[in-house]
């Protein structure tokens, strides 16, 4: 919490130089060591090029990056615009967590650990030397940014299938990241920041995450639209309100999270019923990936359990048809905020319209100055290739 205003003059900072010129975000260094990466024949061996201080003119910012959908290189690509934020789909099959945003994109070699977490542990490991001259592990230990070592960067886990029986995988591939005491954790008690963050989204089981009270390295993302506020009283909380317009099918309780039930109804349920994506970027919902539903109850998370809070903006805020936001738009924009922060969460809204590119800015400038704590970079690289294009 206490670096929120340090974060929030970032995001302005981001907005700004979006809005300026794109290509400072990709200095030539970081495309050419983006390009060697996993070339055949040289498993892992990008690493090797990784220097102590790739990150040492980087800056972080508020920024989440969706990165596969971008580019073949996740983490790295996320790390060169500054972003804190970076998201890994996976997709269980065969005892491993593969990486990608649809089952056609997955490969053998593209996992968690090959994609994420071998490479954070390397970064990590770099950026706290056991030397002479630093003979004993920091603590906290330094984060993956030179210029602000103190800064968490968020590993956003996307489970999209079998969440229930990729959970203990998750937990048991975050290890090396665990052991070496890179991770936040939660003790029972309090909440403790570490140079990794991870926050569990998408079909992710709510009562798995929560089933240890006196341990927990995993966060949830937790549902915005069932957060809003309309005034500093809490008890104002309006879920039904902040119903995002089509969820009404489905009100699943907390016997939902129930493994074999939710499985029963992910088989029966029929292709043609898909949910919406989770996020903008996700691919469409296949059969038997049927999108599991956040519990609704708005006291349930807070910061012991929970990390962001999130929703897309085009369900939840919806289309700024009339070239700018409405007063109700605002105020369930306003109520959203306020609620998530009340319970110490940090706000990120994702599917935001991102052309055309006025509009935009518009919104972004909108979000920042209303207090939404993350942007998505996602729509800002692709406006950004759409915005180039027009300029030639
Ligand atoms: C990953 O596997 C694909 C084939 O599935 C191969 O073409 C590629 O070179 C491999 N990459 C690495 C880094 O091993
Ligand atoms: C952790 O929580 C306990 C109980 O709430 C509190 O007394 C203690 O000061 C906290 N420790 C830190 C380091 O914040
Ligand atoms: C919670 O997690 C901690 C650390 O992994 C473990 O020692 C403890 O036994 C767990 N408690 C329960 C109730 O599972
Ligand atoms: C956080 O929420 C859980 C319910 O999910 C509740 O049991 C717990 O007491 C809450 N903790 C705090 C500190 O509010």
């Amino acid at each position: 919490m206490a670096n929120t205003d340090e974060l929030h003059s970032g995001l302005v900072q981001l907005v700004t130089l979006a809005l300026k010129a794109f290509v400072s975000f990709f200095p030539s260094d970081f495309e050419e060591i983006i390009d060697r990466w996993g070339q055949p024949g040289q498993p892992g061996q990008y690493l090797n090029h990784w220097p102590t201080d790739i990150t040492g003119g980087v800056m972080p910012i508020p920024c989440h990056s969706h990165n596969d959908y971008w580019r073949p290189v996740p983490l790295f690509s996320a790390l060169e615009a500054g972003c804190i934020s970076v998201e890994a789909d996976i997709w269980f099959f065969d005892d491993d967590l593969f990486v990608g945003h649809t089952t056609a994109s997955l490969a053998p070699n593209r996992t968690l650990t090959s994609l994420y977490i071998d490479p954070l542990v390397q970064i990590l490991e770099k950026q706290n030397p056991i030397t002479r001259f630093h003979p004993t592990p920091g603590n906290p230990p330094n984060g993956v940014f030179d210029t602000k070592p103190s800064q968490s960067i968020v590993l956003l886990i996307d489970f999209k299938n079998k969440a229930a029986d990729a959970w203990p995988y998750v937990i048991s591939q975050l290890s090396p990241l665990r052991d070496r005491g890179y991770l936040t954790y939660f003790d029972g008690k309090n909440v403790t920041e570490r140079p990794v963050t991870v926050v569990a989204t998408g079909n992710a089981p709510f009562d798995l995450l929560t089933a240890n009270d006196t341990y927990r390295d995993v966060f949830y993302d937790a549902p915005l639209e069932r957060m809003m506020i309309l005034d500093d009283n809490m008890d104002n909380t309006t879920p039904s309100d902040g119903n995002p317009p089509g969820d009404e099918d489905l009100h699943p309780d907390l016997s939902d999270l129930n493994t074999i039930r939710s499985r029963r109804r992910l088989l029966k349920r029929s292709p043609h019923e898909a949910e919406p994506p989770s996020s903008p970027d996700s691919p469409p919902s296949t059969a038997g990936n049927k999108k599991k539903k956040r519990p609704k109850d708005p006291s349930l998370y807070n910061t012991t359990n929970s990390y962001y809070a999130s929703v897309s903006f085009r369900k939840s805020i919806e289309f700024p048809w009339q070239f700018g936001l409405s007063r109700n738009q605002m105020d369930r924009l306003r109520a959203q905020i306020r609620g998530a922060h009340k319970r110490g969460l940090k706000v990120r809204y994702w599917g935001i319209p991102s052309w055309p590119r006025g509009l935009r800015n518009y919104l972004w400038t909108v979000l920042v100055k209303e207090g939404v704590d993350m942007l998505n970079v996602d729509d800002l690289r692709s406006a950004a290739s759409r915005d180039w294009a027009g300029w030639k």
